[in-house]
């Protein structure tokens, strides 16, 4: 469980995020929407711990029971936590194997690494050669999605956070994205940030927040999520001076 608590956060001394009060709770799936520039990928870059947001003193970010709100970006994956960017970079020179098995160095045999790469590879048809190559070189932008999704899960990542999951992604490769993860849901938090309502309709959420301005001006189900594609923000954005 994520408890943030009058979370207010700058970037550049900019204030972005407006006095967030939430809780994720796990076995849930969430589904953040919001206007370009509403605050969506800041709040996952502060939850995983980004050294650019800066936190005010009164905000509070608690996961199962810890406050994480000092801890570095490396500390919070080691608890769980996993951000899968809006745009995942590529390194040059290293494999998900390589990188795999670095951040699970003493925890995961690295045979069991390889075999868990295959099978997840194959459930998420992934071309085995993608999985030889440097991390995401060349990779198309549905295929460097599905690639975090292998990696969040052979870290045994608990809770999970995808900066728009199904941009770039073509209809086959979203729909076996997003059944694969409602399939591997049990026992964590899936926060997903997105703008359609597409991914929704293979694992519907149990909760849909939607952000404007950097406050949270709604939250409700599924609903939600099919009134905000027919309707857009306006009605929501006129709140907010
Ligand atoms: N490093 C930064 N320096 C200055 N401003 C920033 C920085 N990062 C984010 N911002 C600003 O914060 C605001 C929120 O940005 P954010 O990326 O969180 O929006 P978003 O809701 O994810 O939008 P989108 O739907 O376009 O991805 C924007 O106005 C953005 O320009
Ligand atoms: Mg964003």
């Amino acid at each position: 469980m994520m408890i943030i608590k009058n979370l207010t956060v700058s970037v550049a001394e900019k204030k972005i995020l407006d006095d967030i009060s939430f809780s994720f709770e796990k076995n849930k799936v969430y589904a953040l929407m919001g206007p370009n520039g509403s605050g969506k990928s800041t709040l996952a870059y502060t939850l995983a711990g980004h050294p650019a947001y800066v936190l005010s003193k009164r905000s509070r970010i608690k996961y199962q029971s810890i406050d994480i709100g000092s801890l570095t970006a490396d500390k919070r994956a080691k608890k769980g936590i996993f951000l899968s960017f809006q745009s995942p970079l590529s390194l040059n020179g290293v494999t998900v194997f390589q990188l795999l098995r670095l951040a699970l160095s003493g925890k995961k045999d690295p045979v069991a690494i390889k075999r868990e790469m295959e099978k997840l590879g194959k459930e998420l048809k992934i071309k085995p050669e993608l999985l030889k190559r440097s991390l995401n070189e060349g990779a198309s932008g549905g295929e460097k999605k599905k690639l975090e999704l292998l990696q969040a899960v052979i870290l045994g990542a608990e809770f999970l956070i995808f900066d728009e999951i199904d941009t770039g992604v073509d209809v086959d490769a979203l729909k076996t994205i997003a059944t694969y993860l409602d399939s591997i849901k049990k026992g964590k938090t899936v926060l997903l940030i997105t703008h359609y309502n597409r991914i929704l309709k293979y694992i519907k959420p149990d909760k849909v927040v939607v952000l404007v301005n950097g406050q949270i001006v709604k939250t409700g189900d599924h609903k939600l999520a099919e009134e905000i594609e027919a309707n857009g923000y306006t009605k929501y954005q006129k709140h907010i001076g």
